[in-house]
């Protein structure tokens, strides 16, 4: 639907990732304007390669972490001239950020205060700091939407035997967050709900990224649909919850996992 986003303004945290970069390149697409951030980084390079030229674009590093940056966001974006209405808490530490290049992925036994800390500053005190600002500077001025990025893993608890022999694995500490994170919309959306401002969580399933045959084939068993996600499978449903046609939804989780969670 080409003007399914025609009046929204979308800022997007960790925008250059599997998800985030298809969230943009759909959202730019479906009418809307799109403000994009991230670290400074490859990720972020790639991204304004392609949309640069796009009036519809825009891209502002951000840390999410980093109080002071997060503070002065939306300031900026509106001194630039745009308001955004849509605010996408999508930026996270996920496991093969954490493992880093070349780093043998840590057992529950090994996982340091450190790396449990980084993941919880970005993935659920990042996004507070963000919604803390969205109040400080939107909510109440005009009518506006957040969507917290949880993930299968958040309400429902890994299966551990289909990570061994992996390079990579589930990690507690994304977990805890993203089981926060959705404590943080059920929270908000009564606290915000009579200054017209929506807020609900979205629940990825696994997203295809270059996956192993033997993974797809270990994690599908576990998903109704029998197969990992396409990212345009997550961006469909995402697309819809920055919508207006989902103007009365509030304090909700929407998983998008292909019956992962049904069973
Ligand atoms: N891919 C999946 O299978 C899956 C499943 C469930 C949930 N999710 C969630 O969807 C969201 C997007 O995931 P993805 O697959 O695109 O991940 P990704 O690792 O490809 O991208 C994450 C992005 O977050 C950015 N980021 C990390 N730390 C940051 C910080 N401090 N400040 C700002 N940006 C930062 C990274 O630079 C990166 O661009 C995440 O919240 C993730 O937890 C993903």
């Amino acid at each position: 639907m080409h003007d399914q986003l025609a009046g929204r303004t979308v800022f997007i945290t960790g925008s250059g990732g599997v998800l985030g970069s298809t969230y943009v390149r759909r959202m730019l697409a479906a009418g809307a304007r799109v403000v994009a951030s991230d670290l400074p980084g490859h990720r972020a390079d790639a991204l304004t390669e392609t949309h640069g030229d796009n009036d519809n674009f825009r891209f502002y590093e951000l840390d999410v972490g980093d109080e002071a940056q997060v503070e002065s966001i939306f300031q900026r974006i509106m001194g630039d001239g745009w308001e955004p209405n849509v605010v996408l808490n999508n930026a996270a530490i996920t496991g093969e950020l954490l493992m880093g290049a070349g780093k043998s992925f840590p057992d529950f036994a090994d996982t340091s205060v450190s790396d449990w800390e980084r993941t919880m500053r970005t993935n659920l005190t990042g996004a507070f700091m963000v919604a803390r600002q969205m109040d400080r500077d939107i909510v109440g001025r005009y009518p506006a939407t957040l969507i917290n990025v949880a993930s299968m893993y958040a309400l429902n608890g890994p299966h551990h035997r289909i990570y061994e022999g992996m390079p990579f694995k589930s990690f507690s500490a994304y977990s805890a967050t993203k089981a926060g994170i959705h404590g943080l919309t059920l929270w908000l959306a009564g606290y915000w709900a009579e200054r017209k401002a929506t807020v609900n969580t979205i629940a990825p399933g696994a997203v295809f990224n270059g996956h192993s045959d033997e993974f797809q084939r270990r994690v599908g068993e576990l998903i109704m649909a029998g197969r990992m996600a396409q990212p345009d499978e997550i961006a469909d449903a995402m697309l819809f919850l920055c919508s207006a046609q989902a103007g009365y939804m509030t304090g909700q989780l929407v998983n998008v996992d292909g019956g992962f969670s049904g069973w």
